[in-house]
């Protein structure tokens, strides 16, 4: 269900249009997600690291699903320049304390747009001697020109809308909402 009209007039003035995947479609794909990468990984050491903000809720549901040893950890990364698109100039604000050499890397992102983002991190990543390195992405536009790294494991095909929710959000708001709907 779309949230009020009146809760959406206190989020910065943009409204949802339509729902894109809802709460059951999206749980029922991550609990397969979850299959999928049981089933890839073999022995070795697994660090789940989710990239901050947009992987919280996608990233929390899914390590729920993959039955194996793993560790979580995090990093967060901030692109220079303007916020609405994406330069591409990627630093890091926060850098995952965990050891990343020898472990198998599962990268964990909301939304793969333009790719820039990640083609930094895992030219970064790949720095640290990681085992192996892997990207889970919850949406892939398929619009990205060139990708260091496809994606091994996609939740869903998004279309070229901005969307919203589950973790993903329009300057910061509607990140809580637990379906993904586009923006008017
Ligand atoms: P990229 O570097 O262009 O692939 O941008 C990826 C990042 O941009 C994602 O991690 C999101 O934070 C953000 N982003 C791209 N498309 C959307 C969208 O449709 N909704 C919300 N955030 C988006
Ligand atoms: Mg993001």
């Amino acid at each position: 269900m779309l949230p009020s009209t009146a809760q959406l007039r206190q989020t910065g003035g943009r409204e949802l249009k339509r729902i894109v995947f809802e709460e059951e479609t999206i749980a029922a794909r991550v609990r397969e997600l979850g299959r999928d990468i049981t089933a890839a990984y073999p022995e070795g050491d697994l660090l789940v690291l989710g990239l901050l903000k947009g992987s919280f809720i996608f990233l929390s549901d899914l390590v729920r699903r993959i039955d194996r040893p793993l560790q979580v950890d995090f990093l967060v990364a901030a692109s220079y320049g303007d916020s609405t698109v994406s330069s591409g100039n990627v630093r890091l604000l926060y850098d995952p304390e965990t050891e990343l050499e020898g472990k198998h890397i599962l990268l964990v992102e909301d939304i793969i747009d333009t790719g820039k983002t990640l083609n930094r991190l895992v030219a970064l990543l790949r720095q640290r001697g990681p085992k192996s390195l892997s990207i889970c992405a919850l949406l892939h536009k398929h619009i990205a020109e060139h990708l260091e790294l496809e994606a091994a494991f996609v939740g869903f095909d998004a279309p070229t809308l901005f969307l919203v929710g589950y973790g993903l959000d329009h300057a910061e708001n509607f990140r809580h909402l637990p379906y993904i709907a586009s923006l008017t």
